[in-house]
């Protein structure tokens, strides 16, 4: 089938290079020059496993700018960004245009999927549909706007689009519902050999495809990143208050988590979540939902949580060292969790700030995400080094800030005899607390 993605982002492009492995001829368009310059090198603009594998097995096309002939492909996929504006609303004004072009493109009796992946408010499908067909009044062509969520995560974009837990298509168009069937068909049924550099996960075959409204869709993506979100912060509070009573959290939620009614992911306590989904999504939601004349006090405190939290870890280290002023602390970890490179509310940021703020001197090291943090977070004054070793030199402190292996497996003796002071505060509690004791050093967890 004939396919232009719009939009080479992480979604954009893991979703061309899985589509046209599976057998669809696929256009790619960005308007980011220097993103399409990247790709055609062979070098994808993110860190992910597999990704740049699949560009050189691949026959994606990448172009710029839209033209009649590609946006009167068969299907469109749209996924293009949709970052929040300052109000916490998501900023739509990408896919509008997307939508414009589309529309003034394509030609007399052209008949296209307008496929939304991008994450967009509930209703979003039904304006944008309102707005072509508006465009489309004298012509004789043919859109149809459906929703279809992206649920990959940013550490495993290809395994997740290859192999997704499902596949959500909100569409009300019996014609345009059979068109996508027919395009996912042959992910749905993992009709190809799993490429050799990503690990087929053990998921359900055939692939779940849930077909419903264009609402209820993008209602499902929503919910989907809120209900995690909130998971997490209600775990992180149960974690302060498992501290205060002399409890570990993640014994207790080992324990919790063996219900199958409650499951044991997204059980694990820490600084909190971050990237570049969960902070916008939530508080589009919460807008949403303020638009509407309601109120949702437990989204509400989900992201009152999560800010809280990331506030605890800086008091925690200031209990423990009696004051941050003229403190030097060692941050290993900047990414906002471990294998990938993204940067965008990394809740290990947000501590770097308030550290400094309290008068802390802040080095950081991170296998991967040092050149986003440079670029997108100028601002937060952070010490760059090129090891964790290097990172604790003459430190009074060290938090690890991410579940980053190579952290995991950090040479503990070694740490404590480059660091001045002893405290090591475990923010993801990845340490084993008896080894790093051993080694000389003062464990502080999270909730443990
Ligand atoms: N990153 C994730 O993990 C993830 C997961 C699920 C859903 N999503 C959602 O998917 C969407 C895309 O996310 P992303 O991370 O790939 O974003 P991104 O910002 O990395 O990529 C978006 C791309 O779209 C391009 N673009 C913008 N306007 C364009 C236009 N008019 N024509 C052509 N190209 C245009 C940009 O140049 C950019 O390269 C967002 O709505 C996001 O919320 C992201």
């Amino acid at each position: 089938m004939r396919v232009t993605v719009l939009g080479a982002g992480r979604v954009g492009l893991t979703t061309a290079l899985s589509l046209a492995y599976s057998g669809h001829e696929v256009t790619c368009i960005d308007k980011r020059e220097d993103v399409l310059d990247s790709i055609r090198r062979g070098q994808p603009t993110f860190y992910e496993p597999g990704v740049a594998e699949l560009l050189g097995q691949t026959n994606v096309q990448f172009s710029y700018p839209l033209t009649p002939e590609s946006a009167s492909a068969r299907v469109l996929m749209v996924a293009v960004g949709t970052p929040p504006l300052a109000d916490g609303r998501a900023d739509l004004s990408a896919v509008e245009s997307v939508a414009s072009d589309v529309a003034s493109l394509l030609p007399d009796g052209g008949n296209t999927v307008f496929t939304i992946k991008s994450t967009v408010p509930p209703g979003t499908s039904r304006w944008i549909q309102n707005l072509i067909d508006d465009s489309l009044a004298a012509n004789n062509a043919k859109v149809t706007v459906a929703a279809n969520p992206e649920f990959l995560r940013g550490s495993s974009s290809l395994m997740d689009t290859l192999c997704p837990d499902r596949i959500v298509l909100g569409t009300s168009d019996a014609a345009s519902k059979a068109t996508l069937l027919e395009l996912y068909q042959p992910i749905v049924d993992q009709r190809f050999v799993f490429p050799a550099e990503i690990t087929r996960p053990n998921r359900s075959r055939p692939v779940p495809v849930v077909t419903t409204t264009p609402l209820n869709a993008e209602l499902i993506k929503y919910v989907s990143n809120a209900f995690l979100a909130a998971r997490l912060s209600f775990v992180n509070e149960i974690a302060g208050l498992a501290e205060r009573v002399g409890g570990d959290i993640t014994q207790v939620m080992y324990g919790v988590g063996l219900d199958p009614r409650i499951g044991s992911s997204y059980l694990a306590a820490g600084v909190g979540w971050g990237g570049p989904c969960f902070g916008k999504d939530t508080s589009a939601l919460l807008r949403l939902a303020e638009d509407n004349d309601y109120d949702m006090p437990v989204l509400q405190s989900t992201i009152a949580v999560n800010q809280r939290q990331r506030r605890a870890v800086v008091e925690k280290l200031e209990r423990t060292l009696g004051t941050l002023q003229g403190k030097t602390v060692g941050l290993l970890g900047l990414a906002y969790k471990a294998n990938t490179g993204e940067v965008h509310d990394s809740p290990a940021l947000a501590v770097a700030s308030g550290l400094t703020a309290a008068g802390a001197r802040v080095r950081g090291y991170d296998p991967m995400a040092e050149a986003a943090a440079k670029r997108w977070y100028p601002h937060v004054d952070i010490e760059y080094s090129r090891s964790a070793l290097e990172a604790a030199h003459d430190c009074d402190a060290v938090m690890v800030m991410c579940e980053w292996q190579e952290f995991k497996e950090l040479p503990l003796p070694q740490l404590a005899s480059v660091m001045k002071g002893k405290a090591l505060l475990d923010a993801k509690n990845v340490l084993d607390r008896r080894s790093v004791e051993q080694s000389g050093l003062t464990y502080l967890g999270m909730g443990r």
